[in-house]
């Protein structure tokens, strides 16, 4: 039994406009017109033996994340999705927790859970099956599974995998960029693609051991939640109060810095973490000026530059590595190169209202 769990509940700050509270980034369409969202229930569905796919998201995207399932619903009718409704975040450890409590509920704890976050691509589906597979061999085993990419910069925002073979050695997240400079130089880590694969019950175990406070809150977080759902249903709202009483933090730290039952499998199939303008400007072919543009826009000597409109025109002058993204509401222009603040006009938006 093998069930993929969606996490969409993060706001993806760095690729404002467009990704809002409202509307965050597993909702944004690509230039191919598909969100990622939509994209990860369809890789998900696809995956052989898969019957649920389960989604942890906000309660205020539940109508939304249906309708963005429906096209691959057609081509998979045998999975149903079903949803875990939070009232609002909590980070990635308290989602996982209550997913495993959930599957152990309609399961038990043999089975086995891929959590899947929903702002990720993946280029080769055939080769993530055979990954996958292979982490469920792992996962049998009483392993907490990563999937390990070979790092190409020394990124600060991803978890570093010391492996050796499938054997985890050590596990960072986000190190300073000092140590990811050592890291990425010594060639013995891998970025931590943020995908895991693991038994319900042994990710609890694992809880129980290295995170006990978030396990009995959110095991308490469960039994009321559960208590307050009528029958079976495909969509269940966590209680809030207890839900709030959950400590906040990621999985990387609650439990993957801590485990010593982490294994790793490549990731060799085309990942990539569309974090930013620049990685949704990576997904478009430059004209002959290195200039991309989705939408309608002018240009006049601009150059090397990523220009999205939506139903405005754009015309623009004399303007060199920009990255200019218009929206109804909302207007973003910024050097290419610091692509990675636009997190910082999210902030100051924050002070503002
Ligand atoms: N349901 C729910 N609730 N989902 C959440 C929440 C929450 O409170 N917070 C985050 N998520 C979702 C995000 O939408 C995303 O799909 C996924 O969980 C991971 O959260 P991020 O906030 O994007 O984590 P990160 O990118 O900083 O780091 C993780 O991913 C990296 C690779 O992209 C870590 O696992 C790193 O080790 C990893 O390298
Ligand atoms: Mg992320």
């Amino acid at each position: 039994m093998l069930i993929p769990i969606i996490l969409s509940g993060g706001v993806g700050a760095r690729l404002w406009p467009i990704s809002r509270e409202s509307h965050p980034k597993p909702f944004m369409k690509l230039p191919d017109g598909q969100s990622l969202l939509q994209k990860t229930f369809a890789r998900a569905s696809a995956l052989e033996g898969v019957r649920e796919v389960l989604t942890i998201t906000n309660r205020e995207h539940y109508f939304k994340s249906r309708d963005e399932y429906q096209p691959a619903k057609k081509t998979f009718p045998g999975v149903a999705d079903t949803f875990l409704l939070e009232p609002f975040g909590r980070n990635t450890a308290a989602a996982i927790a209550l997913g495993a409590l959930k599957v152990t509920a309609d399961f038990d704890g043999k089975a086995i859970m891929l959590v899947l976050p929903a702002d990720h691509l993946i280029e080769d589906q055939g080769a993530f099956a055979a990954a996958v597979k292979q982490a469920c061999d792992l996962a049998e085993l009483g392993k907490l599974v990563t999937f390990g990419i070979v790092p190409n910069a020394p990124e600060t925002g991803f978890g570093y995998i010391e492996a050796e073979g499938h054997t985890v050695k050590r596990f960072v997240e986000k190190p300073s960029y000092e140590t990811a400079m050592e890291y990425v130089g010594s060639g013995h880590y891998l970025w931590n693609s943020g995908m895991f694969c693991f038994q319900a019950g042994v990710m609890l175990e694992q809880f129980k051991l290295h995170a006990p406070s978030i396990y009995e809150h959110a095991l308490a977080c469960w039994e009321t939640t559960r208590s307050k759902t009528q029958g079976s249903t495909p969509m269940m709202e966590i209680d809030s109060d207890t839900f709030a009483a959950i400590p906040e933090n990621s999985i990387d730290y609650a439990v993957m810095e801590k485990s010593e039952v982490v294994a790793v499998v490549p990731g060799d199939f085309g990942w990539s973490d569309i974090g930013s303008w620049n990685a949704i400007s990576d997904l478009t072919v430059p004209d002959g000026a290195g200039n991309r543009i989705v939408g309608e826009a002018v240009l006049v000597d601009v150059g090397n530059s990523y220009i999205q409109s939506d139903g405005r025109m754009v015309a623009a002058i004399g303007l060199d590595n920009l990255l200019i993204v218009d929206t109804p509401d909302a207007l973003l222009v910024a050097d290419r190169g610091r692509a990675q603040d636009v997190k910082k006009v999210v902030q100051q938006l924050k002070l503002m209202n």
